[in-house]
């Protein structure tokens, strides 16, 4: 939440317009009563950005991002809600009152902004230092492994010398204080040395950004010794569970496809060889955050992890992650080299690409690893796995997924369907402890799966109806409480609204900032930008009005029976009022 007043950000919000913002970070061009234009938050060409004026709020029909003024500015520059608050209110020659922008917001914002400065020092001395005399052994040994100059430079790639407080010094030099070198991660204390360096004879590789700051380095020792990486620590700057090596670039490599490497080295020798498009995570397990940071660039990922034991092993924790995302993964077999950075040296870039072309999808990726595990000449073992093939089975959802793999697998062990469907049933049965439908059948929880949906997109409809004009909220919120609404999002952003109604203004673009996870975010401009399809009259626009009310209001009571204590009937009978009102329900729009 926001240090500023509420009326101060509202004030810097009226005089920000959104289309002249945005306008000055992207291109929009006029389409009917919206802007649209290329959408700057992941890989595109076409305009699916769209911009609304009225309601103040944009929306990318294609990564989903969106939100408000200040929502665009912070994803855009990368900044905190106070940071893109006062970039606005600088933009619209608003002063800042000093002390709304002091205390402990003001500390961690100067913070954040002294570390991404010390962090550049060091990558500039590193840098520096890998083309002194003193850098020579670093300089060696990264021509050594192939790197050709420009690729040293496009990494901003440096060497940290063998003294172990070369950087403390230079930075001291530059005014900072013991206390933020130590938030910096950059340098260490311990009681007998003092302050020394983090990283000292190493090579070092500076982590980026998708804005091309540094947030923190990783450094290799140049030859065999332990460890032989070391990593910043996480700081105020760096949080290793939301950012990529090379994503900087590979954002903008316009390639269909992200690949997913597990290393530096991997990452660099794939840019060299032409593919712009690698990543890797940042020296920990991939985590669903870097999915969903994917997501908005890709909607498939190569993986391309070592061929040890180990990397398949990280191979198959990526892939759920990846499809919870959304996200179609491939597997790249680079066998018999250990990773793509010995694999393109041995044969190449072109060897590389057709590897590419023959990624195996990740289900036959996954039958494959099994297989490994059972020896099929032993019956039993054969078997057990086709049972374990029949729990990977049950674990896609009942219908058109589940049946696609089945008939996939079946073909791959040349087996009957039925044969098969037959065993994931009996597997099905054995795990759940009671009969199952069969796989081709609606589930029970299936059916009830689907009229939750449409209970929710009523709500979000409603929400969308609400929040349209002043004149129709007052009119809906006769008939409707924000507890009704049985979605908590939707219940929140209900409850928002009707605050800001009581107290004289509705103003939808400002509930942005009460959420602030980005899936939150992504919902709430959904429901906030859609519209409600034109509808020929009164009359008709009452009537759908009345059956979302109806489908809100039963899905709110059906939510009450099913958690209520059936012991009380002063609840029960307050249920059966409840139900018998929806009945005499009639909705009129004066
Ligand atoms: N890593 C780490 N600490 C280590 C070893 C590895 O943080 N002690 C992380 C690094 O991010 C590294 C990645 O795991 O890039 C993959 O490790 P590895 O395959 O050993 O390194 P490569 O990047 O392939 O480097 P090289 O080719 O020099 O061996
Ligand atoms: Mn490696």
């Amino acid at each position: 939440m926001s240090f500023y007043s509420q009326d101060l950000v509202e004030e810097i919000r009226s005089r920000s317009d959104i289309v002249d913002v945005i306008s000055g970070y992207i291109k929009l061009q006029r389409k009917g009563s919206n802007y649209v234009g290329v959408c700057p938050f992941h890989n595109d060409r076409n305009p699916s950005m769209s911009v609304n004026q009225p309601r103040q709020i944009y929306r990318c029909f294609s990564c989903g991002a969106g939100g408000d003024v200040f929502k665009f500015v912070m994803e855009y520059e990368n900044l905190s809600f106070p940071e893109a608050v006062k970039v606005l209110a600088d933009r619209a020659g608003i002063a800042l009152p000093q002390q709304e922008y002091s205390g402990e917001a003001k500390r961690q914002s100067d913070l954040k902004a002294q570390i991404m400065e010390m962090n550049r020092l060091a990558a500039r001395y590193y840098y520096y230092t890998l083309r002194q005399p003193e850098g020579q052994q670093g300089l060696d040994y990264l021509l050594g492994r192939q790197l050709s100059k420009e690729t040293l430079q496009k990494f901003g790639l440096g060497y940290a010398d063998k003294y172990s407080d070369s950087l403390y010094r230079y930075l001291k030099g530059k005014g900072y204080t013991d206390q933020q070198l130590k938030e910096s991660g950059l340098v260490q204390v311990d009681e007998k040395r003092g302050m020394y360096d983090k990283f000292w004879n190493r090579v070092i590789f500076p982590i980026m950004d998708i804005q091309n700051r540094v947030i923190g380095f990783g450094g290799r020792v140049m030859g065999d010794g332990k460890p032989k990486y070391l990593n910043s620590p996480e700081t105020k700057v760096f949080d290793k569970s939301r950012n990529l090596y090379g994503l900087n670039l590979a954002r903008m490599s316009r390639k269909p496809n992200i690949i997913l490497c597990e290393g530096y080295m991997d990452v660099i020798a794939m840019h060299q060889a032409g593919f712009h498009q690698a990543v890797a995570s940042l020296g920990t397990a991939f985590t669903a955050r870097q999915s969903l940071v994917l997501k908005r660039y890709t909607n498939e990922v190569l993986l391309t992890y070592d061929s040890d034991e180990a990397g398949v092993r990280a191979a198959l924790r990526a892939l759920p992650i990846l499809k919870d995302a959304g996200i179609a993964a491939k597997i790249i077999n680079m066998e018999p080299y250990k990773d793509p950075d010995e694999f393109i040296k041995a044969l190449g870039a072109e060897a590389f690409q057709e590897r590419m072309d023959k990624a195996e999808g990740s289900f036959f990726f996954e039958l494959r690893m099994m297989e490994r595990e059972y020896d099929f000449s032993d019956p039993e073992r054969k078997t057990a796995f086709f049972r374990a093939l029949s729990e990977r089975l049950l674990q896609f959802e009942a219908g058109v997924e589940r049946q696609t793999y089945l008939e996939a697998a079946a073909k791959k062990y040349d087996l009957a369907e039925n044969q098969l469907a037959h065993m994931v049933d009996q597997t099905g049965r054995k795990l759940g402890g009671g009969p199952r439908a069969p796989v081709h059948a609606q589930t029970g929880q299936q059916k009830r799966k689907k009229t939750e949906d449409a209970g929710l997109r009523s709500q979000r409809l409603l929400i969308t109806w609400m929040s349209s004009d002043a004149k129709t909220f007052r009119s809906i919120c006769k008939y409707i409480e924000p507890e009704e609404f049985t979605d908590p999002l939707c219940r929140k952003v209900a409850e928002l609204l009707q605050d800001q109604w009581k107290s004289g203004r509705l103003n939808p673009a400002s509930l942005f900032q009460y959420f602030t996870e980005e899936e939150e975010q992504q919902k709430v401009s959904a429901m906030l930008y859609d519209t409600i399809p034109k509808l020929s009259g009164k009359e008709e626009e009452e009537k759908a009005l009345q059956e979302t009310i109806l489908r809100v209001k039963s899905a709110s009571i059906a939510w009450q029976t099913e958690h209520m204590d059936p012991n009380n009937v002063e609840t029960l009978q307050k249920i059966v009022q409840k139900r018998r009102e929806i009945e005499k329900l009639h909705i009129s729009l004066d």
